[in-house]
């Protein structure tokens, strides 16, 4: 596959496949992490003479073309960053769409709609995927890919299309690739990942896979409970998932046996309720009340994290330790991310949430190693899956 630097796209059409789903809230992005991420790619085609339609999803719409889904607000943003016209219909495909690409001058750009307004770019049905992957061929003479927080997805214009145009990878997906083969190809040791978030189901995979990799594996956030849970600890009303109980204790064992440091959270704040108001009492892991929830690891547990976290010389994180978008919760990702700026070798965070969450605390870009635009891609590349977007790439 070409290198996206060589190829000669001068007086071409290019579609553009980008992650621009950002976190909004009533109408205003709360987050241009993901926009910012895709500029260089952008930029770099444009000097290059092309134009290029753009095709990015925002959000899982369900039934069709939903407006707080719409993409108008990211095509604003991507106009003010560029600082120029960005061309938007409120189409995905159809012939409005097809006038705009086809009129498109080198240097111009067409933003679609929300991709996912139409079923057929998530279809599990392969023809039907096709079928939509043969419209969008229509738009363009050309594929990037560069919608690295997609890539794990099977979609349209993530994975049948690029079969059928000439294609290249775009610099963020190649630079993502590059860091993630850092951490899976011989990482430099001590090697550490840091998991937060809510739900142990969604991570099980990559956990059942990393220990047999790293030599610590730290656990905060919503999914810890059942771990306490799964060591015969009182929870009182916290998340929990009972059925992922029994996994948890084998998990845990399986560390053991692996000789993976298990870092678990030794005191937890609760609170009553879910609530930014809600009274924070700082309590020991062991003795947490039965009609409280744990909304963060305690400041204990978040110094013994962060210690261990700056000898390494490999440190992933996915997933915040607690509520931090409530002030009175957000303490022990604090020192967590502080404890990431720290770290000699690289510290990659990974995931638009964690990256949200490290900029809402206040921290700069600059001050990790590297922040992934990809979640549950940079997730399952850690967990050794064939991520379709890559192999449709052929970067994998
Ligand atoms: C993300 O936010 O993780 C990516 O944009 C992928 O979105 P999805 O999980 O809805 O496929
Ligand atoms: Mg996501």
């Amino acid at each position: 596959m070409p290198e996206i630097s060589t190829i000669d796209v001068a007086g071409k059409r290019v579609f553009l496949r980008c992650d621009l789903n950002v976190p909004l809230k009533d109408g205003v992005i709360k987050d241009d992490g993901r926009i910012k991420a895709s500029l260089p790619t952008i930029s770099l085609l444009l000097k290059k003479g092309a134009s290029i339609v753009i095709a990015a999803h925002l959000g899982r719409p369900k039934n069709g073309a939903t407006p707080e889904l719409s993409l108008a607000p990211v095509a604003q943003r991507l106009g003010e960053l560029l600082g120029q016209e960005i061309k938007f219909t409120g189409e995905v495909t159809g012939t409005g769409v097809a006038e705009v690409a086809d009129s498109l001058q080198p240097g111009e750009i067409l933003l679609l709609e929300n991709i996912r307004f139409s079923a057929d770019e998530t279809s599990k049905d392969e023809a039907v995927r096709s079928a939509f992957a043969q419209e969008l061929a229509k738009l363009a003479d050309f594929y990037v890919g560069d919608g690295f927080g997609a890539v794990h997805r099977k979609h349209a214009s993530v994975f049948d299309l690029p079969k059928l145009l000439p294609h290249a990878a775009g610099t963020l997906v190649a630079a993502e690739v590059e860091v993630l083969k850092k951490l899976t190809q011989n990482p430099q040791r001590r090697f550490a990942v840091v998991l937060g978030g809510s739900k142990v189901s969604d991570k099980l995979g990559v956990i059942e896979n990393l220990l047999g990799k790293v030599d610590l594996l730290a656990i905060g956030g919503g999914m810890v409970f059942t771990f306490l849970k799964a060591q015969g600890k009182e929870i009182g009303t916290s998340l929990v998932e009972n059925e992922m109980v029994d996994v948890v204790k084998g998990l845990i064992a399986m560390a053991e046996k692996n000789d993976v440091r298990l870092l678990l959270p030794t005191d937890i704040v609760v609170a009553p309720t879910f609530a930014a108001d809600a009274t924070p009492t700082l309590v020991s892991a062991d003795a947490i009340p039965s009609d409280q929830m744990g909304l963060d690891i305690g400041p204990e547990s978040a110094a013994a994290f962060a210690a261990e976290i700056i000898t390494c010389k490999t440190v992933f994180w996915n997933g915040p330790m607690g509520v931090f978008e409530f002030p009175n919760f957000a303490a022990g990702t604090k020192t967590v991310a502080q404890a990431l700026t720290q770290v000699s070798g690289i510290s990659v965070v990974g995931g638009g949430d964690s990256a949200a969450a490290v900029r809402a605390l206040g921290f700069a870009d600059s001050q990790f190693g590297y922040i992934s635009t990809g979640g549950g891609a940079s997730l399952e590349y850690l967990e050794g899956k064939e991520l379709p977007g890559l192999k449709a790439l052929e970067l994998i």
